[in-house]
């Protein structure tokens, strides 16, 4: 199957084997939303899970930054007058030297890390206004996925995920429905026993996205995914969050990732020393430069 011709971020056929490839595996695999999952979330309704979020993009924009400046201590400038919409449903890569500000941007998205000045909206909230008791109603709506997992290194496979699904206020019947099914839809069915310990890398960071999309997030944010990945595992990883998007969640990656980004040719925004320096649909890691004197 080919990619959407509708979707503006899909990956070209003509430019990005690599990535279109990716894709039609991605179309080939099970939908992350299965065909029960759909029922139960009409009948739960839809309000439900965004009252419980505080996420209500409406039909504007699922992130806005205006003029966003961060500053840490006196004279350390993460981001700079940054100004950027991203679209609910988009995907995509933010990327840029090391310590040019994506992790900054990234966990402004959460509130974990507030602006100096400027104003940042997330799913319709202006999160300077949003009170600090309001904060962990903001992070429930939003899926996060780290370079280093995080996961709880006492807890089973199927304790991890399940705990997402408590501290949302799922019941026992309900978590013992949902866990199996988004386990088996990353790959992981026979290891819910296994303890993160006992597994590989790659493995880890799929149990860390089924925690992180286990209650279906309007927003997922994944800070360098695939950073401590062999290219084989990230390419897999990078698989899953590509389906993830195709389920219409607004994805925001941050990546070192030259090859992956390459392949996938989405929206790249590239920030440096607190700036964006590009922002550019269907992009791929570094601007591609014209030849000196020479028709591309
Ligand atoms: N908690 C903090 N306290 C002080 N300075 C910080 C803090 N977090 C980040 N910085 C500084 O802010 C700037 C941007 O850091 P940030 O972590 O956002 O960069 P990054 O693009 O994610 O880098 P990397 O690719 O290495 O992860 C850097 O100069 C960094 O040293
Ligand atoms: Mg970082």
């Amino acid at each position: 199957m080919s990619p959407d011709p509708d979707d503006a971020n899909a990956p070209r056929t003509a430019t990005a084997p690599d990535g279109a490839d990716m894709a039609a595996r991605a179309a080939a695999e099970p939908e992350m939303i299965t065909q029960e999952e759909r029922r139960q979330r009409r009948r739960d309704g839809e309000r439900r899970i965004d009252r419980r979020s505080l996420l209500r993009p409406g039909d504007g924009p699922m992130v806005i930054f205006e003029k966003v400046t961060k500053k840490y201590g006196t004279d350390t400038y993460a981001l700079r007058d940054v100004s950027v919409s991203i679209d609910a449903g988009e995907f995509v890569f933010l990327v840029g030297p090391s310590g040019s500000g994506k992790s900054t941007f990234i966990r402004m998205l959460t509130r974990e890390v507030a602006a100096t000045s400027g104003r940042v909206t997330v799913g319709g909230r202006d999160l300077s206004k949003l009170r600090r008791s309001k904060i962990p109603q903001l992070r429930r709506g939003i899926g996060c996925v780290f370079q280093d997992y995080k996961l709880l290194p006492g807890r089973t496979v199927y304790e991890n995920v399940a705990y997402a699904l408590m501290v949302t206020g799922d019941d026992q019947r309900s978590i013992r429905r949902k866990v199996p099914e988004i386990l088996s839809l990353v790959g992981l069915a026979d290891k819910g026993d296994r303890h993160p310990n006992e597994l590989s890398g790659g493995e880890q960071q799929r149990v860390s996205i089924a925690r992180a999309f286990v209650n279906h997030p309007r927003l997922l944010i994944a800070d360098e995914p695939t950073g401590n990945l062999d290219p084989e595992t990230s390419i897999d990883i990078m698989q899953l969050l590509y389906r993830i998007h195709r389920t219409g969640t607004t994805v925001v990656m941050a990546t070192h990732d030259r090859e992956l980004v390459d392949k996938m040719q989405m929206r790249v925004i590239a920030l440096e020393d607190g700036r964006i320096v590009r922002d550019q649909r269907q992009a791929r890691y570094a601007r591609v430069e014209t030849p000196i004197g020479g028709v591309q």
